[in-house]
């Protein structure tokens, strides 16, 4: 299965979850393009959270991405301010060629209680372009500490 890991990270929490998982799908012989997105000017904690707070879009690299050609689109993103990060919204933005692709998200966040909001927005945001989310998983503090058989959890329940 021709997968696509594309992610934001900050800070490289959800960047190795990004890692571990394309570790698990490669073991069962999937073939994985990862993509880290980055943003073109970087920002600080505050102007992060407000962004994000806000559903402001900064502009990101790449600007816009393809993924007609992936039969698996795995969408990852920290939690910023209870809402998806800024420049993971656009991420979601920038996607084209939705239409009928099956798509898993993951997030990460420090504090586990209280985050469905975020994943819900980009649960909308996908189903609004047409995707279909077959899977959405919060990678949380305490699974994070078990990573790989985490990551082994969520690649099972996808493929
Ligand atoms: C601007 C900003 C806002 C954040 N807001 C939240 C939040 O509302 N809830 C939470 O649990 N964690 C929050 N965090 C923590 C991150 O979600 C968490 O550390 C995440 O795993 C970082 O992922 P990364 O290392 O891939 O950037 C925030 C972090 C930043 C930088």
């Amino acid at each position: 299965m021709k997968t696509l890991i594309c992610y934001y990270s900050k800070t490289g929490i959800t960047h190795k979850v990004a890692h571990a998982v394309r570790e698990q799908l490669v073991r069962s012989g999937h073939d994985v393009t990862l993509l880290r997105v980055e943003r073109q000017h970087e920002a600080g904690f505050f102007r992060s959270a407000w962004e994000s707070r806000r559903k402001v879009l900064p502009q990101v690299i790449p600007a816009s991405l393809d993924v007609g050609s992936y039969d698996l689109v795995i969408i990852g993103f920290p939690v910023w301010a209870g809402s998806l990060a800024s420049p993971a919204l656009s991420l979601v933005n920038a996607l084209s060629n939705l239409q009928s692709k099956r798509v898993a998200l993951l997030s990460t966040m420090k504090n586990p209680t209280g985050q469905k909001p975020a994943m819900q927005l980009c649960e909308t945001l996908i189903r609004e372009r047409g995707g279909v989310v077959v899977m959405s998983f919060e990678f949380t503090p305490g699974r994070q500490k078990r990573l790989a058989e985490t990551a082994a959890e969520f690649c099972a329940s996808i493929i």
